[in-house]
């Protein structure tokens, strides 16, 4: 039986149209309300507002489940790759042998920065927080690039292989640099002939003196780690990029403003925020108590870090596959973290509290990606930055379906005024 919706107000009714998803999600179609009724909807955070149509990722935050282009995370992290899951994402389905080629050679002749570029990093203080270096970095490839960032849709949407390309590749070379940068070391030119992720780990790592070739574990330990940051839905960056793109802006403008939203700790952020906290609880000998203790005060800021999700009422499917793979990596590695443990048990002592099984907190993708890549020897203050490579394809797919659509409007939410009712201007002779 079709879903109906109406609205009572002031004794009136109203019905609405019901919108359903081919996965069978329910909305209510309030885009009339207030020019038929003259009331908004009100809805802080947006947690029950849908944004946008999107065919790129489904996810069930009750039941821990999340698809790119219907394809379950848990294939993609068992068979697929970082670059063909963002060419998955991007274009909607998984490339043959000859587009996967051609997507792949595109990245690797992108990923250089060029010499002009280059100059924008020396002015940056070398004690720079990484992730502001970047979002302004990438902001400029619009103007390094002005042919591909008109600003007009239509002329965009031609250059949009190109742009794509660019946008994924320099991110990531933009990230190595940022690191070099920062150490005062040499920047390393990115190889053709490597991989996305061995080029990354080159460029990271490598030195005029010495050639750094990443062992097979280490780059599919990354390809594993980006890949499932690829896309999440319209959470807060991706929503920033959609919102930024919806003026017309152009893709590098918009992927520079979803960094920005990435960079907080209560989004990307969280990544460097669980490697501090893991990190005092070693120092200080602690078992967690405290933090778990602070946790559970209801102060934002002594939240257990890398613990739940503004959607995620089950547990993260990220999560299990990094928490298992963080095992296997180290193993492989024959590294003992002892931070692992703590984590470890840091999760098995939050799962058997009620304050967390009552709010269905459970460790998210945070809570153990840094583990591993504190095990490829990546410091934790590039953490986020590693969480923007991953996630510039989603950026990338969702900034193209705003584009693309021809009924799309420019994102401009409502609010509710609670400010001062009229008053008039008081001279400054008369004010107390
Ligand atoms: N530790 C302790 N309490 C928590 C936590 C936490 N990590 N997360 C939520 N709560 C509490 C929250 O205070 C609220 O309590 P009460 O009902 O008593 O007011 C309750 O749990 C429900 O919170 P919520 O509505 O589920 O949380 P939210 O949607 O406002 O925020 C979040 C989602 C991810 C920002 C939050 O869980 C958080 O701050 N986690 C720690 C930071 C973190 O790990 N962020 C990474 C998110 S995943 C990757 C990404 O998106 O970048």
């Amino acid at each position: 039986m079709p879903h109906t919706a109406s609205i009572k107000l002031d004794g009136k009714d109203f019905p609405l149209p019901v919108i359903e998803g081919t996965e069978g999600e329910k909305a209510v179609d309030i885009r009339k309300l207030r020019t038929e009724t003259g009331f908004i909807s009100y809805d802080q955070g947006y947690g029950n507002t849908g944004s946008c149509e999107s065919s790129i990722t489904y996810l069930d935050g009750d039941n821990g489940v999340l698809r790119h282009r219907g394809i379950p995370i848990e294939q993609l992290a068992m068979n697929s790759d970082f670059v063909e899951t963002a060419y998955l994402t991007i274009y909607g389905d998984l490339p043959n042998a000859a587009k996967r080629k051609e997507f792949g050679m595109k990245l690797r002749q992108h990923a250089a920065v060029e010499t002009q570029m280059q100059k924008i990093f020396e002015g940056f203080p070398k004690d720079a927080p990484p992730m502001a270096m970047l979002s302004s970095i990438v902001a400029s490839l619009a103007a390094h690039y002005p042919q591909l960032a008109t600003n007009s849709f239509e002329k965009d949407l031609v250059n949009f292989d190109l742009a794509a390309a660019i946008a994924i590749s320099k991110v990531r070379t933009i990230g190595a640099m940022i690191y070099r940068y920062k150490k005062g070391l040499p920047y390393v030119f990115p190889k053709q002939e490597l991989p996305f992720c061995d080029n990354f780990l080159h460029m990271m790592f490598s030195e005029p003196y010495g050639e750094y070739v990443a062992e097979p574990e280490v780059a599919r330990a990354l390809n594993l780690l980006l890949l499932l940051h690829t896309d999440h839905e319209q959470n807060c960056s991706t929503s920033t990029v959609r919102m930024v793109g919806s003026s017309a802006a152009n893709v590098f403008t918009s992927i520079s403003a979803g960094i920005c939203a990435l960079s907080g700790w209560l989004h990307g952020g969280a990544n460097v925020a669980v490697m501090q906290m893991l990190q005092a609880i070693h120092d200080e000998g602690d078992d967690g108590t405290r933090f778990i203790a602070a946790a559970k005060s209801g102060v934002k800021e002594s939240r257990l870090m890398g613990f739940g999700h503004a959607v995620y009422r089950n547990f993260d499917p990220r999560a299990k596959i990094i928490g298992k793979a963080s095992e296997d990596v180290l193993r492989k590695l024959g590294i003992n973290d002892p931070l692992l443990a703590i984590a470890k048990k840091l999760e098995e002592a939050a799962l058997k509290d009620d304050y967390f099984l009552s709010r269905k907190l459970y460790p998210n993708v945070d809570f153990y990606s840094g583990i591993i890549m504190r095990a490829l020897g990546i410091p934790t203050s590039m953490f986020t930055v590693v969480f923007a490579i991953g996630r510039t394809p989603g950026w990338i797919a969702n900034w193209h379906e705003v584009a693309l659509n021809p009924k799309g409007r420019i994102y401009r939410p409502r609010q509710i005024y609670v400010g001062p009712v009229k008053r008039d201007y008081v001279p400054m002779a008369e004010r107390p």
